[in-house]
């Protein structure tokens, strides 16, 4: 999957964007009641891989309002993800079933669906298409290696076939074997009984599901970069959905959360569940110590209620549709929020947020862990954050005191996730010892660890890990590391361990994968790489760390910067802007040069780069 060869491979193919054909003359005076016109397009093929988008118009008299889309592949394809249709395949034969949100076509209207796969002989486009059991006649089709797509219409008196949009909800979420770390499991386990269950790693035996909003960005930088095939390898993998401001859960700018769960639900297949991963993001004064995120509810007793009743009330209340039990829910919970409760009570916009963070992140707990196929993970920033001993210690008190004021107490957590949205590496495999003397002095103490001895998220989660236990916290609450954008591939990355430099700052310069300026960076850093794709237990079941994700979807900015055309933004993300360590000692931000994007918008340079730049290679 993220081999090197593949990128050569696709480019010796001469991947381009697919050329879509006209379609077969449609004789008006034969339209009838139902009639179908599908465009199959390659938009992008690799060695081993495709992508193909289609367009089904509805050049019948009468609206659809569903549809069921067959046709049989001309090659060996396998369909490994699909969006905007629920897919089914048996040996070469694929039926695409309409979703809620796009079964309805009027009359000479069209939808878009697509879907990723594998080939091994063959990648030949299917040439015959039926909607709704009615075939589209008057096939054309062409192929070449580059652009192959093809086109069938048709205007045939059918029968009322009616799609189900059918959604194989089976349940068997349950899982015997149990999980992980060496004794525990009891603490996060309790209280939790439906037919999703409640299993003590959600991963285990689980699809993951991907977000249809991010595979349709990452598709549309694919084919406006003629067919990247690295690009298009970053929609098959798993990314989160932020629901970071209350109008984000009905969809105004992505899609829906019922409209997301509904197509998780439709994608699971034979009784395997699907993870579907969702961001809770929203508290009253977010985002207390920075500018790039700053919230939309302000940090008030109004804010709280408002927080409250009109975002965690109607996400809980989806949730907890039964039609989404054979789900599992991963909800990363306020990313940065108690990390600030801990270190920034200096800022006064942190101190008057606090009250505020606690009492909302109490109220979510309670509200998302009464549905059992919900499974809470608390954010626990990451090593160049709470990894200094003075931090790491103050930690478990915050964190204990909203946990344990739950209902549920400890079993309202089912983990912690580190590095969200975050750059620092899972592992600096050459500086594996942070207090190793060079030339007198320990490896901390150089201007970039400024005595953190936590130098990865694999050190830090694993100090963290055992902070937290030995306050109280069970030892089933293991960790989570969004590895989305900590790659740090690329010609920077030191391949081989350099023991030459003879001073303690050399060494680490010479040694260390992490290339911001400054640790403390955290918008748009220039040079950073996608990391490893999202894996279940990296270590192995005994080691805290349970499972990478990719909960920063790669490609989406981190914030812009205030300029003379607009207002808004955080100066730390102008590249020309500077940020400063507890010292006085000031760095630049290491933000990409020549770019201002707001957050959470897509970011072509940023996400081409993090492609180029991904370890393991794409
Ligand atoms: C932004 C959100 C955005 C998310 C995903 C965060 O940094 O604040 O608005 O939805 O990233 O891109």
């Amino acid at each position: 999957m993220r081999r090197r060869v593949w990128v050569s491979v696709a480019g010796a193919l001469g991947m381009a964007a697919a050329t879509t054909l006209t379609p077969a003359l449609l004789d008006q005076a034969q339209a009838a009641a139902n009639g179908c016109s599908v465009t199959y397009t390659t938009s992008s093929q690799w060695a081993g891989g495709f992508v193909a988008n289609l367009t089904l118009t509805n050049t019948g008299t009468t609206a659809l309002t569903s549809w069921s889309l067959t046709f049989t592949f001309a090659g060996d394809q396998k369909i490994t993800s699909e969006w905007n249709a629920g897919v089914t395949q048996s040996g070469e034969a694929v039926t695409a079933t309409s979703l809620s949100y796009n079964g309805a076509i009027a009359s000479g209207g069209n939808t878009t669906l697509g879907f990723q796969g594998t080939w091994t002989n063959s990648d030949a486009v299917p040439t015959s298409f039926a909607v709704n059991g009615v075939t589209c006649g008057g096939t054309t089709s062409t192929s070449s290696s580059a652009s192959p797509s093809a086109s069938a219409t048709s205007a045939s008196p059918s029968a009322s076939a009616s799609a189900s949009a059918s959604a194989s909800a089976s349940a068997s979420a349950s899982k015997s074997a149990s999980p992980s770390a060496s004794a525990s499991a009891s603490a996060s386990s309790t209280g939790t009984t439906s037919s999703g269950g409640h299993v003590a790693d959600p991963f285990t035996g689980a699809n993951r599901f991907l977000n249809p909003s991010y595979v349709a960005e990452v598709n549309a930088q694919v084919t406006a970069d003629g067919g990247n095939a690295a690009e298009a390898k970053v929609g098959t993998y798993q990314t989160a959905l932020w629901l970071d401001h209350i109008g984000a859960i009905a969809g105004d700018s992505n899609v829906g959360l019922a409209q997301y769960l509904t197509d998780a639900v439709a994608a699971e297949k034979s009784g395997t569940p699907e993870v579907a991963e969702i961001v809770i993001y929203d508290l009253p004064g977010r985002d207390c110590a920075a500018l790039a995120s700053n919230g939309e509810i302000p940090a008030t007793a109004a804010g709280l209620t408002e927080y409250e009743s009109q975002y965690i009330d109607p996400i809980a209340s989806i949730l907890s549709n039964s039609a989404y039990s054979s789900l599992r829910i991963v909800a990363i919970i306020e990313p940065d929020s108690l990390p600030n409760v801990v270190t920034n009570q200096s800022l006064s916009a942190c101190q008057t947020a606090t009250p505020y963070y606690e009492s909302g992140i109490e109220y979510a707990l309670n509200k998302l862990h009464a549905v059992s196929n919900v499974y809470n993970y608390l954010d626990i920033a990451h090593s160049a954050w709470l990894g200094w001993p003075s931090n790491m210690s103050a930690t478990p008190a915050v964190y204990k005191t909203v946990v344990t004021n739950t209902t549920a107490g400890y079993a309202s957590i089912d983990g912690f996730i580190s590095d969200t949205a975050n750059y620092t590496p899972t592992q600096e495999p050459f500086l594996t010892n942070p207090t190793l003397n060079v030339g007198g002095n320990p490896l901390d103490s150089v201007t970039f660890y400024q005595y953190n001895p936590t130098f990865d998220e694999l050190t830090y989660d694993t100090d963290m890990y055992n902070t937290l236990v030995a306050a109280g916290f069970p030892t089933s609450d293991r960790f989570l590391i969004d590895t989305s954008r900590n790659g740090w591939g690329g010609s920077s990355r030191p391949t081989a361990l350099n023991s030459t430099p003879t001073t303690a700052t050399a060494y680490v310069a010479a040694n260390k994968i992490d290339q911001r300026p400054f640790r403390g960076d955290w918008c748009n850093q220039n040079g950073a790489g996608i990391g490893t794709p999202p894996t279940d237990e990296p270590f192995g079941t005994s080691s805290p760390i349970m499972g990478f994700v990719w909960i920063k979807p790669p490609g989406e900015s981190d914030g812009d910067y205030p300029t003379s055309t607009h207002t808004h933004g955080d100066p730390h993300c102008d590249p020309a802007g500077t940020n400063t360590d507890g010292n006085g000692g000031t760095y630049g931000t290491g933000a990409i040069p020549g770019y201002d994007v707001p957050a959470g918008q897509w970011y072509a340079a940023e996400f081409q780069m993090l492609v180029a730049n991904a370890y393991p290679a794409l």
